[in-house]
């Protein structure tokens, strides 16, 4: 297989974070990580990180780095540009209504992530006397409407595994570890027997928030 040739890229990721894991599951899925040099970070929406900033002005984890200086951000791009440098089965189907399929349902499940992400920062960081219940509330219903489609689609998933379905181990992932008293599979049941069969890949045992 051609992968990196003899370059290797710099990846930074924090364990907790499931938009790092989407680029860690993919790495291990294509047989690319051992080219990736994988570099725990530490990341806060109000705290300044210089190091990352030079490699992501957003502040924002995964970042990459290639030996040549190129960067690249956000998941879906570093996911995008590793999954053109092996020669296995691809993560992105190249075209068709594959490939908008996938793309779409990365997109539905970065929406979900982004909603739980935002929802972490508000219970967690943000000082408890100016947190905005209502505010929680519609990003909670935001996971939930994301979750709900998820569940219609589930049940013709059988054994695919592209960039959409690596989104959705991420966010089910996410779920249970940050938010476990949301109890999202009550209510989708064939998401949550996907998601147990998901779970015995590998690339996603291995790559479980800490
Ligand atoms: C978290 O700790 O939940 C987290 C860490 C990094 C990015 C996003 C979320």
């Amino acid at each position: 297989m051609r992968f990196l040739g003899d370059h290797t890229v710099k990846l930074r990721v924090n364990k907790a974070s499931p938009f790092a894991r989407k680029v860690r599951i993919l790495t291990r899925e294509t047989g690319l990580a051992g080219r990736v040099e994988e570099i725990e970070t530490t990341v806060s929406p109000v705290a300044p990180n210089e190091d990352l900033a030079r490699e992501n002005p957003l502040v924002k984890i995964p970042a990459l780095v290639t030996d040549n200086g190129e960067m690249f951000y956000d998941s879906a791009v570093i996911c995008e540009y590793l999954d053109t440098l092996h020669s296995g089965r691809k993560l992105f189907p190249a075209a068709g209504p594959q490939r908008f399929a996938a793309l779409r349902r990365q997109a539905l499940t970065d929406g979900i992530l982004d909603a739980a992400v935002l929802s972490r920062y508000e219970t967690a960081v943000r000082p408890e006397a100016l947190r905005w219940k209502d505010w929680i509330e519609g990003q909670r219903r935001k996971v939930f409407g994301g979750l709900a489609v998820l569940e219609a689609e589930a049940a013709t998933w059988s054994s695919d595994f592209d960039i959409g379905h690596i989104g959705a181990a991420c966010a089910l992932g996410y779920l249970d570890f940050r938010f476990p008293d949301w109890e999202w599979r009550s209510g989708h049941p064939r998401l949550a027997a996907w998601y147990q069969g998901v779970c015995r890949r590998p690339s996603v045992s291995a790559t479980a928030p800490s």
